[in-house]
């Protein structure tokens, strides 16, 4: 068999950075987007996974966008093939309590974080069912289960995430296309170290691991969902949260 093809999306963040590395180390050929304003900064990204082993194509993609997706989508397919694996990673907060919301703060989450989904996986399906392989990979959040004070919008996209999963789940059985989800609980990252030191201390006392969760911790979750004998897993959301909350 030829080699995977997995799609990262938001791949150079974070998250993404580490469930490229663990794609790329279980023998997949890698493709992560980032934002068209980080292109620049996505070139050196490159070179710093190439120098560490990683050997990452990368194309700039505004993932709130179909049509740009769209694209994207078809320059990655021309550089290395469809995508048998696709990872929606890409998501950004904007943190206030309802009473102070304004739409922009609203529509940038659902645009980046819910429509991004829907954009990629929609430009990668038919392929997918069409070669019978498939595996979307939906990255979405604790907080999509319990919700959190100051994140309606994020909650909102995060929980819509899973609906959509566990519709796809069931679109892409037949075909050996599996949909699932996974729901970080709070990661070292730039996304949670925005939150105010005080309001972060306070969740860390409520994680009964006693720990942030670490961007691997979540990626070897990925590479599971991943694999060729991962078919029977579908629809589920899976979490890694230190215990943080249990459904
Ligand atoms: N529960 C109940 N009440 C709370 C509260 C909470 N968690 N947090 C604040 N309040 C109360 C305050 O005590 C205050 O009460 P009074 O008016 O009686 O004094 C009131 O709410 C303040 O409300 P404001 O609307 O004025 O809130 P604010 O502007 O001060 O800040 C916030 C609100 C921006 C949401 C801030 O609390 C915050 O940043 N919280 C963290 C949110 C968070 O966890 N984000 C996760 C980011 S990481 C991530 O999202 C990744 C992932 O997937 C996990």
């Amino acid at each position: 068999m030829s080699q995977r093809v997995a799609l990262v999306t938001g791949g150079t963040g974070t998250i993404g950075t580490e469930i490229c590395r663990q794609l790329g180390a279980a023998g997949h050929r890698v493709v992560a987007t980032c934002l068209p304003a980080e292109a620049d900064a996505a070139k050196s990204w490159q070179a710093a996974q190439k120098q560490a082993g990683y050997d990452i194509v990368v194309v700039p993609c505004d993932l709130a966008d179909f049509e740009a997706t769209a694209a994207a989508i078809r320059t990655a397919v021309q550089q290395v093939g469809p995508a048998d694996v696709l990872v929606n990673v890409a998501g950004i907060t904007r943190d206030a309590s309802l009473r102070k919301m304004t739409p922009e703060q609203w529509h940038a989450v659902i645009q980046s974080n819910l429509d991004s989904v829907f954009n990629a996986t929609r430009n990668v399906i038919e392929g997918m069912l069409d070669r019978g392989f498939g595996r979307v990979i939906s990255i979405s959040s604790i907080n999509g289960q319990k919700g959190q004070f100051g994140q309606t919008n994020y909650s909102a996209s995060k929980a819509g995430i899973h609906g959509f999963t566990m519709s796809l789940a069931q679109e892409g059985a037949r075909k050996n296309v599996t949909a699932n989800t996974i729901s970080p609980g709070y990661i070292e990252s730039p996304m949670v170290n925005a939150v105010p030191e005080e309001v972060r201390q306070q969740i860390i006392a409520q994680i009964p691991r006693a720990r942030l969760g670490r961007p691997a911790d979540i990626a070897r979750v990925v590479v599971f969902l991943a694999a060729e004998d991962a078919d029977f897993i579908t629809g589920a959301n899976i979490p890694v949260n230190g215990g943080h909350y249990m459904s």
